[in-house]
């Protein structure tokens, strides 16, 4: 086993089952049954000082935790602690999201002459893969050990013409927890029809503890010089526009909260961020640095490098106080953040974006590597 715990002895045991995952990792176990009895399993890992619980719905990370600098651990992710609760109606808290992450304008486009009509379930256009998008399917889970890493293996085949896209696409997802405790997505899809495809996570971060409170004194650095403005449905306009002199600059860092009440029709539309940045290193071979979040209280600094040439932040706009997490506590607006690494939204209707079309006989391709310190 590969399996390097940087915490204190015997910690990790905790959860409402009481397993523990000593000498043996990733470790698995029943967490519930969908209405129609299919099993839900979630898997344990820890590796570098990271703890990590996936469950095979939605490929959901329902809990991360990492040290504080006292070396105390916290869930810095929002989650829910039964599968009813996420059937039931969860904001994507740590899911797998795809075949399109983001909004495609009016739920359609257009591809080698054939319109194609897609799930519509945000006003009028349509949402991270329509109603029943990735994070309500049920993926097949493999653990595996590799070297000095630990991880998970997920994946999904999504038939022709679900939720209105076009091709059977194989989806493989793989999580890694690196011996130094980063916590690595690599994605691969491939298709037997033209289609278009853009995955991410959707994990809530509070690197406070989710369930204590807001995150508006976390800072952030983006490196983007600009960012896609959007209309009320928060379907980008058209031409990327330069973050300088807007509340959209995060380029040297400040946080979260700074100018977030700032009277910026931009800011208005959303109710706060919801806006993909242009990061300037554009889509790359490898991942590169492009996001640093830190919670100067806990100490906590989570690092985001990516392939991507986009990434939306979501400053939690349309939590509202209904949902309850893990520890008991409500989530408000503000309470977490998302930072989701992608191609551009509505790219299938934007011809200047960078494309999200995949024919077959391409592999679509991307990394996103979490590093926490
Ligand atoms: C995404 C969207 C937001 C919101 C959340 C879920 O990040 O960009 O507008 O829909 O998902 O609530």
């Amino acid at each position: 086993m590969s399996s390097r715990s940087s915490g204190p002895a015997g910690r990790w045991s905790a959860g409402p089952l009481g397993f523990s995952t000593r000498g043996r990792n990733p470790v698995k176990e029943l967490f519930g049954k969908l209405a129609d009895g299919t099993e839900i399993h979630r898997w344990s890992l820890e590796n570098g000082g990271t703890r990590m619980k996936v469950l095979s719905y939605g490929g959901i990370v329902q809990s991360l935790r990492t040290p504080d600098r006292e070396g105390r651990y916290a869930d810095i992710s929002l989650g829910f602690d039964t599968v009813e609760d996420y059937v039931a109606g969860s904001p994507y808290f740590g899911a797998l999201i795809g075949r399109y992450g983001n909004r495609i304008g009016a739920g359609r486009f257009t591809l080698d002459g054939t319109e194609y009509r897609l799930s519509v379930n945000d006003g009028d256009n349509s949402l991270h893969g329509g109603a029943a998008g990735f994070d309500r399917a049920v993926w097949d889970v493999e653990p595996f050990t590799d070297g000095p890493d630990v991880g998970l293996r997920l994946s999904h085949t999504s038939a022709d013409g679900e939720q209105g896209y076009p091709g059977t696409l194989d989806v493989r997802v793989t999580y890694t927890l690196t011996g130094r405790g980063a916590w690595r997505v690599d994605y691969e899809a491939t298709t037997d029809k033209a289609t278009v495809v853009n995955l991410t996570s959707h994990v809530y971060w509070n690197l406070a503890g989710e369930g204590s409170g807001s995150v508006h004194d976390h800072e952030l650095t983006i490196a983007a010089s600009r960012y896609t403005p959007v209309d009320s449905g928060l379907i980008p306009t058209g031409e990327p526009v330069e973050v300088a002199g807007t509340p959209f600059d995060f380029r040297t860092g400040k946080t979260v909260g700074a100018d977030l009440r700032e009277a910026d029709r931009q800011l208005l539309y959303a109710k706060g961020f919801d806006h993909n940045w242009v990061l300037d290193k554009g889509a790359t071979a490898g991942p590169e640095w492009v996001a640093t979040l830190t919670d100067p209280a806990s100490g906590r600094t989570l690092k985001i490098a990516t392939t991507e040439p986009g990434l939306q932040f979501y400053s939690g706009n349309f939590l509202d106080g209904t949902l309850v997490g893990p520890t008991g506590r409500s989530y408000r607006q503000g309470d977490a953040l998302c930072l989701e690494t992608q191609h551009f939204p509505d790219s299938p209707n934007k011809p200047s974006y960078p494309s999200t079309l995949l024919r077959p006989g391409q592999t679509y391709r991307s990394t996103t590597i979490h590093s926490f310190t």
